[in-house]
Parts: C-alpha cells; structure tokens; sequence
C-alpha cells in the first residue's frame, strides 16, 4: 500500500511517515523546504529503518504537480500536510497564504481525479471553530469567522475539499487537530520552529534552555479558573497515528459517508499556567515566565469533544500532558 505525504518532513508529516512506516505502508513524500529542513529524511530512516521516497517540489506549481503524479503512479492515498501555518505571517502576506494553502490543494485534488486515486486525509484545525459557544466543542459546532488569513484556508480547503467529493470519486477525512506539541520518543524529530517561536510549547523548551530570556504569558483575565487561556493539547505521535487509521478507513473502503470530519484532540483543555507547572514539574526547574497582556487574535477556551473519533475510528489519545512537556524537552536537549 502506497502513501503520498505532502508536508511529510515538517512537524507532524514526520511523525506520520514514522507511524506510516511502521505500520507497513510504502511512503511517498513531497516537501519543498519551506519550513523543515531535509536531515529529518534521514532522522525518518534512522527511526524505522526505512528510507522514503522523497520528491522536493512546490505543490502550487501545476506543471511540477501533473509531471509527479504522471511518473508517480500505484498511490492509493495521500495524506496532506503541506501548507503555510504561521498566523501573524498570514495576516500580513494573505496572498501568499491563499495561494500556496489554496493551490497545492487544487492541484492535487485535479491529479487525484487524473490518475483514479480516491483518498484523501486532509489536515484541518480546530480554529475553524473560533471560539465555541458550547465545549468540548462537537464537530457538528458552527464554523465561525476565521481569525486569520490562514485560518481561513483551513475553513476554504475544507469547503473545496467537500465540494469535488461531492462531484466526483473522491473520499476525504478532514482531520481537525487542536493543539499539536510533544516529539517523537526518539528525540530524532520533532518541532523546528524557525526564529522566535510562535507556539506556546517550543517557546518553553526554547526559555528553559536559554535560547529565549522569558516566556510572555498571554492573558490572566481570561474566565478560567487562573485566568490563562485553555487549549486541547495533543501529543503529536498520538495525532500522527489518528492519520494512519484515517487513510486505513479510507482505503478500506470503511468510511460511511464520502466526507468525514473528527476532532483530534484528548478532551482535555490545560491553561497555559497548568501546561508552564507541567513543564516545571518534569523537568524538575524553574521557568522564567512573565504575564503580559493578552495576544490579539486568541480565544479563551477550547477542548474537543473527541466521541466521535474514539467511536468511529476506534483511535485514543494516549498520552497525558507530562508526557507532551517531557517528550518537547527531551527534544530540545537533543537539539543542542
Ligand atoms: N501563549 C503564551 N505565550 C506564548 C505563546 C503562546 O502565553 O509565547 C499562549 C497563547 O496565548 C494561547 C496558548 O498559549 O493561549 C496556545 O498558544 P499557541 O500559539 O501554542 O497555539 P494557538 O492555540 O494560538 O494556535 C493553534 C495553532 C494554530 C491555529 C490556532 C487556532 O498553532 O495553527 O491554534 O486557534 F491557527
């Protein structure tokens, strides 16, 4: 069974070909760089043994795209990753974010018609739901008004996506993950942020070890019970393997509509001070942290409600949210 990952040497695109990999797949991955870098190929093959297949290409260029899938064929699903997913930057560049986000989709999907290949696990988020009105938020919970450009080509792809399964062969999964953090046990891949980190987890790892002089807490008037916002965070190689089982129902023909959507996320929401005493308490240190005001653009509170996953694809979140800190610590030892 053949997988193409686009995206598949990026953060979570790694970690699925791992659990790919692992499960027996024959991998595919196409990744131009833009935001990962090409030692995690090897790290990848160090961890399973294996080396993919590897194509370095731009998505959004149709030539590139058609010439790949005409000298590629045998794929029975692919997995996309690829996308720009930097929030601020999408507010200043949204053209750039339309277009790469936008595009590379089309052109697959074209491609995916061309050549009969049926299944599609796309890579969705929880931002589609803004701030949720009733938690743990269901995927049935209106989509709100996307906060940034690149939220909005989540909320895009995933119409584009269910439109052309409605006009043709297609079957997708829309995935939609809350918060991704955590690495690979190894500490051979994880998150490589480029510059100052966005995310609350790798700017954590990256204070405790120097790097950063201090983590801004964002907000402590928010309606919780310590005032800092609430997230659904997940460990990645829990989400990584949500992805394995999505392309498995597709491919095996046990999907039960032509479009489905499942929340990836534990249930559980931490505040940014519960994941920080998280951090404290593992690594057994002080973190220098600081509460500034709250960053524009944030909601305050959002967990999944993950029924449908655990009943439908039989998947889980396994690991707690020691886990996620430890997993991101030990990575960023293994960096320097
Ligand atoms: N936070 C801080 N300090 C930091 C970074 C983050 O206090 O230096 C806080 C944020 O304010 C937020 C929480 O930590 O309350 C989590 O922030 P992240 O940036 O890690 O994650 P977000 O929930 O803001 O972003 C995630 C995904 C995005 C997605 C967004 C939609 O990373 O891709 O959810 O809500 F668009």
């Amino acid at each position: 069974m053949k997988i193409l990952v686009t995206g598949g040497l990026g953060y979570i695109g790694s970690h699925t070909v791992v659990e790919l990999q692992s499960a027996g797949f024959n991998v595919v991955i196409i990744d131009n760089l833009s935001n990962s870098k090409i030692e995690v190929l090897d790290k990848i093959t160090q961890i399973t043994g294996i080396k993919p297949g590897y194509f370095n290409f731009d998505l959004s260029n149709k030539t590139a795209c058609e010439e790949f899938f005409s000298n590629n064929n045998n794929i029975d699903g692919i997995i996309h990753f690829a996308a720009y997913k930097a929030v601020g930057e999408s507010v200043n560049k949204p053209l750039m974010y339309y277009r790469n986000n936008l595009e590379s989709l089309m052109n697959i999907m074209d491609n995916m018609n061309i050549h009969n290949i049926a299944n599609l696990v796309f890579s969705s988020s929880c931002t589609v739901y803004g701030q949720p009105d009733v938690l743990p938020v269901t995927e049935q919970a209106p989509r709100k008004q996307a906060e940034s450009p690149y939220g909005n080509t989540k909320k895009m792809a995933e119409d584009i996506i269910q439109d052309t399964v409605y006009s043709s062969d297609l079957k997708a999964i829309a995935l939609r993950y809350f918060n991704p953090v955590g690495a690979h046990p190894t500490a051979l891949i994880g998150e490589l942020p480029l510059g100052v980190p966005n995310n609350l987890m790798p700017f954590i790892t990256q204070t405790a070890a120097g790097i950063r002089e201090q983590l801004s807490v964002f907000g402590e008037d928010y309606d919780t019970a310590d005032g800092t916002a609430i997230r659904d965070y997940i460990h990645v190689v829990d989400l990584a393997k949500a992805h394995i089982i999505a392309v498995k129902r597709l491919v095996e023909k046990n999907n039960k509509l032509d479009y489905e959507i499942f929340n990836i996320g534990t249930g559980n929401g931490y505040s940014v001070l519960e994941v920080v005493k998280s951090f404290e308490r593992v690594t057994n240190t002080k973190l220098n942290y600081k509460i500034v005001g709250r960053r524009e653009g944030d909601i305050e509170k959002v967990w999944a409600n993950t029924d449908f996953a655990n009943n439908e694809l039989g998947w889980k979140a396994e690991k707690d949210i020691d886990e996620m800190t430890a997993s991101a610590w030990k990575f960023q030892l293994a960096l320097k």
